[in-house]
């Protein structure tokens, strides 16, 4: 079959975001444009000569007719082997977990994460490295410098590669292996948690609802949480993924999983819920009448995780990102682990991990992880919550309360502005950034500033240099605000605000966290002139 060389002509200079390249649908599907990205990786990793490439999406639109032109450029590159899970589906964590098992010297990953997906939607493409985790920054330059000056892109011209066969074929040369998608993460799960203990704890009659919104998580989530750990049949909602996630939005937070919430929250709800994302990386927690904040999870499964087999032994370290709240650092501290704070993004826990430095992670935004995979892991999240829950045998609010008393409340949500107006948006961060120098010492009452500066981290591991990552403001009672721009939305700009108060144990512990945080949402508004300069009052999403 001949390989075929065309121009790249819709594609220049695209540069991948926080998770990879996202764009509108439609744009992907123009032609030539997914291939030349596609290209920009092949060139940026010295073709695919030898090499073994896993790759599987989330299922939404295009997903399948993407994998199919990656397959043909695949083998037009030279690859030796390619891992494919079957109907194109594999979630961020089992591909990366696939990466990691089958040895493949990378991946590719076809996903616009918890957007909304469909023809008028979301796709996104990204490639993982040898470790399963995202491309470093380096990596990610590279496919930048590609993009700039590709020329053409090589495709081989043959029939469809059939996606729904489980085994091995062969394309011009390149060997495709069919797999089932969740048979080796539901293997890793097996191995790092106590099933016996979530097994028994079930059949005492402990209820959950797991929400997979119509996304990638519904197989993986029916497969071991319903059949291998016996929750009742209708414990998975929204189990079969769909191409346009039910034209829902498939973000596990309580505006996009309202049902969920109302649910937990009723008062013959299940005793736990929780949901996951389009990729099934982002998990979302909750208890009987409450709501965990992913900061909090973070902090709890790092004071609890020894009660699971694959922590018994205790973490090496942990670490967080920037606008994560400190709730982690007050366990670290009483735990004398060390902990990390990385710039927004999975792939700056990525070193820290391979260095065995640190062994759980996590973010604001939904994410949580551990070394197990180099992604964060949605169901990962669930199962060490429902572990830990299986040996302490107390409920969710009770855990959360213990934790606020030993520790102290770290109240914290994040406010987002979405689709404003891009110039506007710049125009607020720069003018904000130029006033930096001036804000200590400003304020009133109890909000006085008392240090304002942009995030710049220097990796401990490869000691490489990332800056502007946020601007930080501390203000002197101890609350914090954090403001940066969103690097993974397709619309204009997203402006996110990330407010934090501590609220010692002795404190008032059961506050709502908006009340709570009223004091520093005005003292940050007042700062960033965000309603004067983007003509916005109220947040689009609070989580
Ligand atoms: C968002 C989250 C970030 C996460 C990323 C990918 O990025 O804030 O924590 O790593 O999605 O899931 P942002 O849009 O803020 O750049
Ligand atoms: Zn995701």
């Amino acid at each position: 079959m001949p390989i075929v060389t065309q121009p790249c002509t819709a594609f220049a200079g695209q540069k991948p975001g926080t998770s990879g390249l996202r764009k509108k649908t439609r744009v992907f599907m123009e032609p030539g444009y997914l291939e030349c990205f596609v290209q920009s990786i092949f060139n940026a990793i010295d073709g695919g000569a030898g090499k073994t490439l896993i790759i599987g999406g989330d299922g939404r639109f295009f997903n399948a007719e993407a994998i199919q032109i990656i397959l043909r450029m695949a083998a037009a590159n030279g690859t030796a082997r390619a891992i494919v899970g079957q109907n194109g589906l594999l979630s961020t964590p089992a591909a990366s977990n696939l990466i990691r098992k089958r040895k493949a010297d990378g991946g590719f990953i076809l996903s616009a994460s918890h957007n909304p997906g469909g023809i008028d939607a979301d796709f996104g493409l990204k490639f993982n490295g040898s470790n399963g985790g995202p491309a470093s920054e380096s990596l990610t330059e590279k496919f930048y410098a590609q993009s700039q000056t590709i020329t053409q892109y090589h495709m081989l011209t043959t029939d469809d590669v059939d996606l729904s066969q489980i085994g091995t074929s062969e394309l011009e040369g390149m060997q495709v292996e069919i797999v089932d998608p969740v048979a080796d993460y539901a293997e890793l799960m097996r191995e790092l948690f106590d099933f016996d203990a979530i097994r028994s704890l079930l059949s005492d009659g402990f209820s959950l609802r797991f929400d997979a919104m119509h996304a990638v998580t519904g197989p993986y989530a029916t497969a071991i949480l319903e059949q291998e750990l016996g929750a009742s049949a209708d414990s998975v909602l929204n189990a079969i993924p769909s191409v346009d996630f039910g034209k829902g939005h498939p973000d596990p937070n309580p505006i996009w999983a309202k049902p969920l919430v109302d649910l937990v929250m009723s008062p013959d709800g299940p005793d736990f819920a929780a949901a996951s994302d389009g990729d099934g990386d982002r998990n979302m927690i909750l208890g009987k009448g409450i709501y965990v904040t992913p900061s909090d999870s973070l902090a709890v499964l790092a004071a609890n995780a020894h009660l699971a087999p694959a922590y018994a032994k205790g973490l090496s370290g942990v670490a967080r990102s920037m606008p994560t709240s400190t709730a982690v650092d007050r366990v670290a501290s009483h735990l004398g682990l060390d902990c990390y704070e990385t710039p927004t993004g999975w792939k700056f826990f990525g070193n820290l991990l391979d260095a065995g430095r640190i062994t759980l992670c996590g973010e604001e935004s939904a994410g949580t992880g551990s070394d197990h995979v180099r992604e964060k892991d949605g169901l990962w999240a669930v199962l060490l919550w429902l572990n830990i829950l299986a040996k302490r045998r107390v409920s969710v609010r009770q855990i959360m309360e213990d934790h606020w008393q030993t520790y102290g409340r770290n109240y914290y949500s994040r406010h987002d502005y979405e689709a404003v107006d891009s110039a506007k948006a710049d125009q607020m961060m720069s003018g904000l950034i130029a006033r930096l120098p001036n804000l200590p010492g400003t304020g009133t009452g109890e909000f006085v500033v008392a240090t304002a500066d942009q995030f710049s981290y220097h990796d401990p591991v490869d000691r490489s240099a990332s800056h502007n990552q946020g601007i930080r403001i501390v203000f002197e009672n101890g609350s914090r605000g954090v403001i940066r721009l969103s690097g993974t939305g397709t619309d204009n700009a997203t402006i996110r605000v990330y407010l934090e108060s501590f609220t010692p144990k002795d404190g008032d512990l059961g506050a709502d966290p908006q009340s709570a945080l009223s004091g520093v949402a005005n003292a940050i508004a007042a700062i960033t002139k965000l309603q004067e300069i983007c003509g916005r009052s109220s947040p689009d999403v609070i989580t």
